[in-house]
């Protein structure tokens, strides 16, 4: 399997020297993690929503009272050590860039404004084609092929690490969502893919110059945003020859994260569902990409393939057969950063009563993502120090839409992802895992 542990504690590579994080995009998600990172280091605010920094982890049996926080239990890198680089076709510095996205205060970022104006985002491989709403692209590379703007990002990757002595990488995709693109025979083999990006091949977006970049690099790949981007055939090849961790699609965040939460609940108890409707109005620049159809599409494939995935109507088709589920997120400029998801679920309960439950979030979409982008990057860190390579299933905890293996269905369940994750550190650190008996106890 392809994220199956190589290793035994002994030979996971400490996290000496600095951690680079690179994010293509500096938007709203980048800036709110870069600026919340430098916040709790300068000890400012808590890392609240990140694993890494506040989770325990029980270890061993009930009886033994061991919970230590997995910060110390496995090797991360710590706070201190990252460095952050990142890519973006507006050449707004961090802090201007987090101003305009308007998710932390001005009281916020002021104290750290010094920090956030060092960040200054390196010309983009970007082409309006893929993202249609945005305006002011001006930081772009230019380059003859597809394959020299691709090698552009290895130097930008090589040059920013010894520039600030950066020991290793992880890449994150903060990048908006493009265009829908299927996979092709452009997508199925390392030869293939090469290929199509000498010959500039319209199948080849931005998000895949990137993630090759990066693996060809030695760089970790987390992929946030619903876009093809590495999930695909060559791309996991890739990853596999070059042993380099992967990982993807779609920071969970919001709804799906609810999603994920609520639907275990109700086929736990088998009570049925008979509908599921979920509208989101939001102002930011996301919403306003998410506006373009096109866009929309590869967000509500990630959307919608949840909740089958949950419910297994195949095995429980009096419960979950045909229910309906409809996804829509509508632009609306005066909500800014500050989503709000209305969900609506109709559901079925003893001798099939209706009953309905409503769901009224009032989320901060980007303070839900900036921990997941921190877990990312620094899991995926580790998991290349423990030799580690490809798809990286355990850490389908943080994705709306978990890449897999070909073949396999992502499992969805926030609380089995938990596990599965929780028990590749303990795997990886040579303690017993923590089966689904008695599983109740041990989270
Ligand atoms: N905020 C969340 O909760 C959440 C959840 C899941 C996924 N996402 C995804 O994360 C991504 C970032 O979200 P955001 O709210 O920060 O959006 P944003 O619009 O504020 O920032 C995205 C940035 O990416 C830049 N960009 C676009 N194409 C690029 C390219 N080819 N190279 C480099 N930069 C590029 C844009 O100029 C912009 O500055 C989106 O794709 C979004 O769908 C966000």
């Amino acid at each position: 399997m392809s994220d199956s542990p190589r290793s035994t504690p002994a030979s996971i590579a400490p996290a000496s020297g600095k951690l680079a994080i690179f994010t293509p995009g500096l938007g709203a998600v980048a800036t709110t993690f870069v600026a919340g990172v430098e916040r709790v280091r300068r000890g400012l605010s808590a890392p609240i929503g990140s694993l890494t920094q506040m989770a325990t982890i029980r270890l061993g049996k009930r009886t033994d009272g061991r919970s230590p926080l997995i910060k110390d239990f496995v090797p991360l890198a710590s706070l201190d050590d990252l460095v952050f680089g990142a890519w973006d076709p507006i050449p707004d510095d961090a802090f201007t860039a987090a101003t305009k996205a308007g998710v932390l205060e001005k009281a916020d970022l002021e104290p750290i404004a010094d920090f956030l104006k060092g960040i200054t985002p390196m010309p983009a491989v970007f082409e309006n084609r893929y993202v249609t709403r945005i305006s002011g692209a001006t930081n772009v590379k230019t380059g003859a092929t597809k394959r020299d703007l691709a090698e552009q990002l290895r130097a930008d990757i090589r040059g920013f690490m010894a520039k600030h002595g950066a020991t290793r990488g992880a890449m994150v995709w903060c990048g908006s969502t493009e265009t829908y693109i299927k996979p092709g025979p452009q997508h199925q083999t390392i030869e293939a893919f090469e290929a199509a990006m000498a010959a500039n091949d319209d199948a080849i977006a931005p998000s895949m110059l990137y993630a090759w970049a990066a693996i060809m690099e030695g760089v970790p790949y987390c992929n946030g945003a619903p876009n093809l981007s590495a999930d695909f055939p060559a791309m996991v090849e890739l990853a596999n020859r070059q042993g380099v961790p992967i990982s993807g699609r779609d920071f969970k965040t919001g709804q799906t994260w609810m999603k994920t939460v609520i639907a275990p609940g109700l086929k736990a108890r088998m009570l049925g569902l008979e509908g599921w409707y979920s509208t989101n109005i939001l102002g930011n620049r996301d919403g306003e990409v998410l506006d373009d159809p096109a866009s929309f599409k590869t967000k509500e494939e990630s959307k919608l393939s949840v909740l089958h995935t949950i419910l297994q109507p195949e095995l429980y088709p009096e419960l979950y057969k045909d229910f309906s589920h409809v996804v829509r997120i509508n632009y609306y400029p005066p909500r800014g950063d500050n989503k709000e998801g209305w969900d609506n679920i109709d559901i079925k309960g003893w001798l099939g009563y209706p009953m309905q439950i409503k769901v009224n979030f009032l989320c901060r979409d980007s303070i839900l993502a900036a921990p997941i982008v921190l877990d990312l990057a620094l899991f995926s860190d580790f998991a290349g120090r423990a030799g580690m390579k490809g798809i990286q299933e355990w850490l389908s905890f943080y994705y709306k839409a978990p890449q897999v293996a070909e073949g396999l269905n992502p499992e969805h369940d926030l609380f089995i992802q938990q596990t599965k994750l929780k028990n590749t550190l303990r795997h990886l650190m040579g303690e017993e895992q923590i089966t689904h008996l008695g599983l109740e106890y041990y989270q």
